[in-house]
């Protein structure tokens, strides 16, 4: 079965053609610069360059997969969370699809799109396991008992991951987004610099909280001199990364104590972190436990991830009918 995944939810126009759930054939992923200057996503300027791109990204996708519009056998969308105007623009591009092609229509929650990187990048990964999504917009962890039935365990109470990482960059001057470049400049820095707050929470918690930590770098760096700043902007970056990741391992590690499982699973932008990737390998190694990471160009937002989740209930026989809304706070809910 030939799907044609669609993903507008944030600040990523991307559309897709996945083969039987497994088989990306083609992966167009435009990232919009247009908010660089700002320092964070614009929603109305989101909307707009989804309008001016999803056209060309699609043909991109189909071209790529070397297929012509009548090969497509369905049409997978991220129908929430996410920006409200930003997924209209993408569920109103599938179901017109949908319509005219006469093909099934399947709206995907964005953050089971994101489980299902893991899925499409490692075939051999089965549930149960636990699944991290550190994202711009999230950061969940998530107990998969199977495909389509999902349990959240955690999931932060203020800023998400990339929230944090992109608020700091701002902080420390870096530009945006800011989760890569603090992730380039911290291998030159000393993590041990200085030692920001971890937020652990009540014992047991495996919820996030980020904005202290965020906050206690602002407060820093008020505090300090241009010059000294300037010495140690690199120090503070990699410092924060640090407390960052040591809280995602050890939250990470919990959940899957709690759900006891071995096999834990990363998704989401910040799941690009070198520092992240490599301290969770490590954890999982010294345990002898499983970790599964998709490749960085799948953690990004992108819409095979889509169509893959969309392969899995079109064939369950799963689909939606075209009065499908976008629903910028939609839960994730397991499905029968
Ligand atoms: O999943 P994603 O592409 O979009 C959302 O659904 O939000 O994630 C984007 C987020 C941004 O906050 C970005 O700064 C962060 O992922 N990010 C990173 C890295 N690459 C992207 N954070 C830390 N280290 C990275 N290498
Ligand atoms: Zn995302």
């Amino acid at each position: 079965m030939l799907i044609l995944g669609i993903e507008t939810s944030c600040d990523e126009t991307a559309a897709s053609v996945v083969k039987d759930g497994k088989e990306i054939l083609s992966n167009v992923v435009y990232s919009q610069m247009v908010h660089e200057k700002y320092g964070g996503v614009v929603p109305e300027l989101a909307s707009r360059e989804h309008i001016r791109t999803l056209i060309p990204v699609f043909q991109s996708a189909l071209d790529e997969a070397k297929i012509s519009l009548g090969d497509i056998e369905g049409v997978a969308v991220t129908y929430g969370p996410g920006l409200v105007g930003s997924l209209l623009i993408g569920v109103s591009f599938a179901k017109a699809i949908s319509y005219s092609l006469n093909i099934p229509l399947i709206g995907i929650n964005h953050i089971e799109g994101h489980i299902f990187a893991d899925f499409l990048e490692n075939p051999k990964l089965s549930p149960p396991f636990v699944c991290l999504v550190i994202s711009g917009g999230h950061s969940n962890l998530i107990y998969v008992a199977d495909k389509g039935n999902y349990q959240l365990l955690g999931q932060t109470r203020d800023d998400a991951a990339g929230e944090a990482f992109d608020k700091v960059a701002k902080v420390l001057n870096l530009g945006y987004p800011g989760g890569p470049i603090i992730d380039k400049i911290s291998e030159e820095g000393n993590a041990n610099f200085f030692k920001f707050p971890r937020a652990y929470l009540e014992e047991g918690s495996l919820d996030f909280s980020f904005s202290g930590l965020k906050t206690s770098v602002a407060i820093m760096v008020s505090r300090l001199s241009e010059k000294e700043l300037r010495k140690h902007r690199i120090d503070i970056a990699a410092s924060f990364q640090e407390a960052v990741v040591d809280v995602l391992v050890e939250k990470g590690i919990k959940a899957c104590q709690q759900r006891q499982t071995k096999k834990i699973a990363l998704a989401g932008g910040v799941a690009r972190n070198r520092r992240l990737r490599e301290r969770f390998k490590q954890e999982a190694e010294k345990r002898h436990w499983d970790i599964f990471i998709p490749s960085p160009i799948l953690c990004t937002d992108n819409a095979a991830m889509v169509a893959s989740a969309g392969d899995f209930h079109l064939s369950r026989g799963e689909s939606s009918s075209l009065d499908l809304n976008a629903v910028p706070y939609a839960p994730l809910t397991s499905s029968k």
